[in-house]
């Protein structure tokens, strides 16, 4: 019987980046807050759009998620393969990500999240 190994990065990948972004929406008053409360509805569009606009779709996969598990934090994304989380803000903390992650590979430093599980 043949077995087959595969190494990670010998696996063909269908994007060169995947973005998970957090349509989860609560009402305001929910004790654990959400992402779609915390406006993010609006910025989601707008990543979507401008990745269609730079014309990275080919290369960048946008999914829209359910909760990530840090509601308070919202809006929430997150950047695979780097396994960035992003908490965005305004239509121009958007554009950056965009432009600097998605397009240059580069990390938007100010707009990181880091979790950790204690
Ligand atoms: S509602 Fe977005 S992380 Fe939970």
């Amino acid at each position: 019987m043949d077995s087959q190994v595969a190494r990670f990065e010998d696996v063909p990948q269908l994007y060169k980046r995947h973005v998970f972004a957090c349509h989860t929406q609560r009402p305001p008053t929910h004790p654990r807050g959400s992402c779609g409360a915390a406006g993010a509805q609006p910025l989601w569009e707008r990543l979507s759009s401008k990745i269609e606009a730079e014309g990275l779709s080919a290369d960048v996969g946008f999914t829209a998620s359910g909760c990530l598990g840090f509601c308070s934090a919202g809006p929430l994304m997150v950047v695979y393969p780097e396994g960035i989380w992003y908490r965005p803000s305004t239509p121009e903390d958007v554009d950056e990500i965009v432009e600097e992650h998605l397009k240059n590979g580069q990390l938007v430093d100010r707009l990181v999240m880091v979790f950790s599980r204690a």
